[in-house]
């Protein structure tokens, strides 16, 4: 059982803003609510604040709560209950949270624990000696079906072993964290039975390789522009849910800088996206074309 604490006092920021861009962003995301209920804002509020700070600090949950005229206590209430918000700093490279919940810990989440404690630091939330990574363990991430297995930023890595956590450990700390293909590390279609079919015999499921990590000269090639960028001006494209700041960055790369190009987005453009930037289900998962379309219409 995860025990949710705010950091200490000494390593809390004395205040916290967000970023020009964060809080034109925020103002956005408060006006999609009905009237009366901008609160519902909290969570994509403390989310974004994570992504500019990799931690949610007590400055920057009171500093929401205000921006959202809510008592301090509801917005403190619910960046303690998730444990998806840091609440204190983690590694820069990457935090690694271990599903400890029963399935995974029937499945080998102990040994994947003791891989953290030995690669990054014996105690969760401590930070390795450079602090560019930690760890920590958390309740169910919902990938039961596939135990064990952890999350690291946005994705799951899953089907582990100690030795492929291990590998996926030194990618992210040299920074080579997006050459590994996220979800199932055992080549399994998504949370397709193990030893193959077992029923719609005859229709033929392709299942996929697993990835291996790529080389960095390799992973840059295919990050090249594979879109014509439009004329004109740019969307934001983090007001679709599951793309931050990075990921933007990414996509504009790629070409695409419109929520018009989202939308129409064909089956071989996803496979595309996805095989560039390693990330392969995400724009599904995170449904960005009906979004996207949305956004089109005005309809945010
Ligand atoms: S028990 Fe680990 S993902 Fe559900």
């Amino acid at each position: 059982m995860s025990v949710r604490r705010l950091a200490d006092d000494n390593v809390q920021p004395k205040n916290f803003t967000f970023s020009k861009e964060n809080g034109a962003w925020a103002k956005k995301r408060i006006a999609l609510y009905p009237k009366g209920r901008q609160q519902s804002a909290i969570i994509p509020l403390l989310m974004r604040a994570q992504e500019q700070t990799g931690w949610v600090s007590k400055p920057a949950i009171e500093k929401i709560a205000d921006m959202l005229k809510m008592p301090y206590i509801r917005a403190l209430e619910v960046a303690t209950f998730y444990t998806q918000f840091q609440l204190q700093p983690v590694g820069t490279k990457a935090h690694i949270q271990v599903c400890g919940t029963t399935p995974c810990m029937l499945r080998g989440a102990e040994a994947l624990r003791s891989v953290c404690q030995n690669k990054i630091a014996k105690k969760a939330h401590e930070l390795n000696e450079g602090g560019t990574l930690s760890w920590e363990e958390v309740e169910c991430a919902g990938a039961c079906v596939n135990a064990p297995m952890v999350t690291i930023g946005f994705d799951t890595y899953e089907d582990l072993t100690p030795d492929r956590l291990e590998e996926i450990i030194a990618a992210f700390a040299a920074d080579k964290g997006d050459t590994i293909a996220p979800g199932p590390q055992i080549g399994r279609q998504y949370s397709a039975a193990l030893n193959g079919q077992t029923s719609l015999l005859d229709i033929q499921i392709k299942t996929p390789k697993r990835q291996a990590a790529k080389k960095p000269a390799k992973a840059k090639a295919k990050s090249a522009s594979l879109f014509a960028t439009p004329k004109g001006k740019k969307d934001d494209l983090k007001l679709i849910s599951g793309v931050g700041p990075v990921l933007e960055k990414k996509l504009n790369k790629l070409g695409i800088t419109t929520f018009k190009q989202v939308a129409d987005f064909k089956k071989t453009d996803i496979t595309k996206i996805d095989d560039a930037l390693s990330f392969k289900g995400r724009i599904d998962r995170d449904n960005w074309v009906a979004q996207a379309k949305k956004l089109v219409k005005g309809d945010k």
